[in-house]
């Protein structure tokens, strides 16, 4: 359904509005502090007169985000970092409250950037970016929409990386807020956004039991660890495939089993890659996977476990149910893609609970409020959002949980600023 050129959209069905509508209040109940920052931009209009494309997963939380920008005077644009992840109910309300959306769940990869070229067509100032896709169109592509930019802001490990690339290169041509990097984002989003929202799509796509099943999470950052945990909570025996020597030794004494991918390759049931890098689960895995293995991705992009040599050894593809595809290798044994090798969080389930995209997208818009605020003083680098704004999301989320904490002592203040004191 796509709007005309006054109202600018393309989404499923417009008729959905009032289901999106229902589920965004549901969702803004768990997010007292991006409420808060809502309430603030009222006043203050940090945003006015900005205009923003925000590039994310679109999603009851992402919804609430929009109204906290556009609450600051923000005029955003709004299109889909992934194409399995937008909520099509979600994109509904957003254009019938006013808002230009470029996003329909399932688009294929021409529409997916078609979808972001409508949405830079919009001239921002400002883009959030979730895994970079935007903002290296914009440096592949459209250099002109560069000049005019206040920088973006990431919300993703990927993207950060991506765009930490770019400035070693020296070619980013704006200021970038790496959000990923807040401490109220990664220790929280990632490692329990992460870790129960990838279960969460596990058993919303397959329903099975994970107790007593191998779980073989690779890649053991917030992501990974989130998953082990959680995973190892619901009874599963896990296993973390690792290639950095300390995140490896770190999951050793967490108490899981840790090997190469193959050799977990012929003992899992379940694998779970979050490594946000490619070929992790690769040819050679698949052709010692037990009949039924499940794989699925945790990470940003589609590339971790590799789908097209699967195919290439699959004598027969079989859809069994939504997101769950066997890919048949010989007569007894098939392997079992979940989500397409998409975010399974977001393409089976609803990605984040709301609680912790509270904090993150509480970051997201102080960043952009950074951004506005610092017009011209920054350096083509990339930024992490200032450390205070960090502790007072914090310190708002603990306020809204109705927890309560110590404050340092005079005396004890004086004696971390000191070094006399000692044995
Ligand atoms: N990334 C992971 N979960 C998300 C959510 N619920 N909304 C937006 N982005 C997300």
């Amino acid at each position: 359904m796509s709007g005309t050129v006054a109202e600018r959209y393309d989404i499923k069905d417009i008729n959905l509005a009032e289901d999106g509508r229902k589920r965004i209040a549901w969702a803004a109940r768990e997010m007292p502090v991006l409420d808060l920052i809502r309430q603030r931009f009222e006043k203050e209009k940090p945003l006015a007169g900005v205009r923003m494309v925000a590039c994310v997963h679109v999603t009851t939380e992402t919804a609430n985000l929009a109204y906290a920008l556009r609450a600051g005077g923000a005029d955003c644009a709004i299109c889909a970092s992934n194409p399995l992840s937008t909520q099509d109910d979600v994109t509904a309300a957003l254009v019938a409250d006013g808002f230009q959306v470029f996003a329909i769940k399932g688009e294929d990869e021409e529409t997916y950037f078609k979808h972001i070229y409508q949405a830079l067509d919009h001239k921002p100032h400002i883009v959030i970016d979730d895994g970079a896709d935007v903002v290296s169109t914009i440096h592949k592509e459209k250099l002109d929409i560069a000049a005019d930019m206040l920088g973006a802001t990431e919300e993703t490990t990927t993207g950060v990386i991506r765009m930490r690339a770019m400035e070693r290169e020296g070619i980013l041509q704006f200021p970038v807020v790496a959000v990923n990097d807040s401490d109220t984002k990664h220790f929280f989003d990632n490692r329990y956004g992460t870790g129960q929202s990838t279960i969460d799509g596990i058993l919303r796509a397959t329903n099975i039991l994970i107790a007593g099943r191998v779980v073989v999470v690779s890649g053991y950052g917030w992501c990974g660890k989130g998953v082990a945990m959680r995973a190892s909570g619901m009874g599963a025996k896990v296993v973390v495939t690792e290639v950095d020597a300390v995140r490896a030794l770190e999951a050793a004494m967490d108490g899981f089993q840790v090997m190469p991918m193959d050799d977990a390759a012929s003992i899992g049931d379940i694998f779970v890659t979050a490594t946000g890098d490619i070929d992790v689960i690769n040819k050679q895995h698949f052709a010692k996977m037990k009949d039924g293995a499940m794989v699925a991705n945790a990470g940003h992009f589609d590339s971790e476990i590799n789908l097209d040599s699967l195919a290439e050894m699959a004598k027969e593809r079989k859809n069994l149910r939504p997101f769950v595809d066997e890919f048949k290798i010989d007569d007894d044994r098939g392997v079992i893609v979940l989500g397409e090798g998409r975010l399974i969080n977001l393409a089976a389930a609803e990605g984040h609970p709301a609680s912790v995209m509270d904090m993150s997208f509480a970051n997201q818009a102080m960043a952009a409020r950074f951004l506005a605020q610092e017009k011209g003083k920054l350096e083509n680098i990339v930024y992490r959002v200032p450390e205070e704004i960090d502790q007072e999301i914090a310190t708002l989320k603990l306020h809204a949980m109705g927890v309560k904490i110590d404050t340092l002592t005079p005396e004890q203040e004086h004696y971390l600023q000191s070094w006399q004191t000692g044995t």
